[in-house]
């Protein structure tokens, strides 16, 4: 957890992120039941719940490999490994979860995945938002950090759904261990941003509004391909 110590602004690290924590859930609430439909849909239906794993991995794939291709100064610090590992993990755990679903291997090709070309605009545009309103902050550490954060924001919101549908379907697939490693991703973001003094509520907020916008672009993406 985030210590709760104050930073320059007075504000205390752990109750920022409860609050946006908060308001993230308010401002996503009306999601929470087309996403819940989507997934009771998908889960019992074991060749497209195979394709929702593997589009999952392939964007936790994406999340690895962007942590890498812009973490990889001399200065990279332990935390930015152990995060990129562990979502390489994710990537990985996802993908053996849908090679066992499916029964047979597993490409990042259309066929293998739900929505992919909406899942890596998901992904591209998120970026593209936050690099272009950093200005002059791009340069720093803060692109990587901000990307990560929103990120694990959505993460966590969707995996803690996706945990509970496949608990009421019986199924033998747990998300627990990823869903604390996201929660440890998202509090470290939080907790790095403040420590640079990056961390603005303006500048969050406007992030975590546009990646519900694309957000729910995918959502729309992922019924069509699934109705
Ligand atoms: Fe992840
Ligand atoms: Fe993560």
């Amino acid at each position: 957890m985030l210590p709760a110590r104050e930073n320059s602004s007075g504000r205390s690290g752990r109750s920022w992120l409860d609050g946006a924590l908060a308001r993230f859930e308010a401002d996503n609430n009306a999601s929470v039941a087309p996403t819940n439909s989507l997934l009771e849909r998908i889960v019992p239906d074991p060749a497209l719940h195979a394709r929702l794993i593997n589009t999952l991995s392939m964007l936790e794939h994406m999340g690895s490999h962007k942590i890498m291709a812009t973490q990889h100064s001399a200065g990279i610090d332990r935390p930015t490994l152990k995060h990129v590992a562990e979502e390489a993990q994710h990537a990985w755990f996802m993908k053996h979860q849908a090679e066992k679903c499916a029964g047979r291997e597993m490409k990042y090709a259309p066929g293998d995945l739900l929505a992919p070309a909406s899942a890596r605009m998901y992904f591209q545009r998120l970026e593209a938002l936050i690099v272009r309103s950093l200005g002059s902050r791009r340069d720093t550490d803060a692109p990587y950090l901000y990307m990560s954060m929103v990120v694990e924001f959505r993460a966590l919101w969707f995996y803690r759904l996706y945990e509970k549908c496949l608990k009421r379907a019986g199924h033998a697939m747990s998300l627990k261990r990823l869903i604390g490693e996201e929660r440890h991703h998202l509090t470290d973001m939080a907790n790095r941003l403040e420590r640079s003094g990056d961390l603005s509520d303006a500048r969050a907020y406007r992030f975590l509004d546009g990646e519900r916008q694309l957000y729910l672009g995918l959502l729309r993406a992922l019924q069509r391909a699934t109705a």
